[in-house]
């Protein structure tokens, strides 16, 4: 009884959870209604948990290494010892992906605080979660991609750097900021620093082209190091002097992005989108951008070709 009130959970969310690993289950199910934590868990209660996410391209992992680095800083800036070394995380996350048989998706993982006391600090002797789901990923509407976004900077404050850069799963702010954007009728917002710099979006980062060609993108220091970012940026960098005639990673003052040519999206689930209009004001011409075109392209193939960033799945 108990089980199919956990399968009638999801009744009008017909949701695409194809595996899921569980340390404290000690194995992988596929039953959604299994897909379960202990309440007493620190992730759920305290937030005290990391998370991280990356793709199933084509029957491989793409760019695991730099998700699970910054998965791991995470974990150390949240002080969460780690459940199992990074070789078994690895390991464990291609032999679920193998058993969802899913050759695209998305793969979030976490590492959890544990189970124990409904305190603060981990309970005493709390052993540390790991969990792997392989699912659908977030869906967007192929209309980003062929009219572009409008979004509008967010009346939320940004986190301060320490939480900025940490993946972790507190992300009241990243959510406020999506409900607000939704409710003005907008895609997505833009959160802005106090010196009055650009900072990202709820789960992507923005980046601009500018009227000179040089593709700027917001320092690191007080965002999320964006795994979709840093490789562009690298791809970028190899179409200097073609395509673009610089790229740059510097503190963007707002005034200087609203007068971009282009205004970039970036992240795993979303690639490259183009922004064209930002509180309701347009960006270059207010059309999606030959950049954004462009770039997406870059990584597509890098996320198909780049067989130094493609890791095997055990199916
Ligand atoms: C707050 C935030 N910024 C940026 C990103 C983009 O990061 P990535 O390219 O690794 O998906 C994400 C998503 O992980 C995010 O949650």
């Amino acid at each position: 009884e108990i089980v199919a009130h956990l399968r009638a959970l999801r009744a009008r969310q017909p949701v695409r959870y194809w595996a899921f690993y569980s340390s404290q289950l000690g194995g992988i199910v596929t039953d959604p209604a299994l897909m379960v934590l202990p309440f007493d868990d620190h992730i759920v209660h305290r937030g005290h948990g990391v998370f991280d996410t990356a793709a199933i391209v084509n029957g491989k992992i793409y760019d695991l290494e730099a998700h699970l680095d910054r998965f791991l800083r995470s974990a150390n800036l949240s002080r969460l010892p780690l459940p199992c070394p990074r070789a078994e995380m690895r390991e464990i996350i291609a032999r679920t992906a193998a058993v969802s048989e899913k050759r695209d998706g998305s793969i979030r993982y976490w590492i959890s605080a544990g189970p124990g006391s409904l305190g603060l600090p981990p309970a005493a002797g709390a052993e540390p979660g790991f969990f792997v789901m392989i699912f659908g990923g977030l869906a967007y509407p192929d209309s980003w991609y062929t009219d572009g976004l409008r979004v509008m900077t967010t009346t939320y404050p940004i986190k301060p750097p320490l939480y900025a850069v940490t993946k972790s799963t507190n992300y009241l702010p990243n959510v406020l900021m999506q409900l607000e954007a939704q409710e003005a009728g907008l895609d997505n917002g833009v959160f802005v620093d106090e010196a009055g710099h650009v900072g990202e979006s709820s789960n992507m980062n923005v980046a601009f082209v500018g009227e000179d060609g040089v593709l700027r993108h917001p320092k690191f220091d007080h965002i999320l190091s964006g795994c979709t970012s840093l490789r562009l940026l690298e791809l970028a960098r190899g179409v200097v002097g073609s395509l673009l005639r610089g790229v740059e990673v510097v503190d963007i003052p707002v005034a200087q992005a609203r007068a971009s040519r282009e205004m970039l999206l970036i992240g795993s689930s979303v690639k490259v989108a183009p922004i064209v209009e930002w509180d309701r004001k347009p960006i270059g011409d207010g059309r999606p951008g030959p950049l954004a075109r462009a770039l997406r392209e870059l990584l597509g193939r890098d996320m198909h070709e780049g067989t130094d960033r493609l890791i095997d799945v055990p199916y």
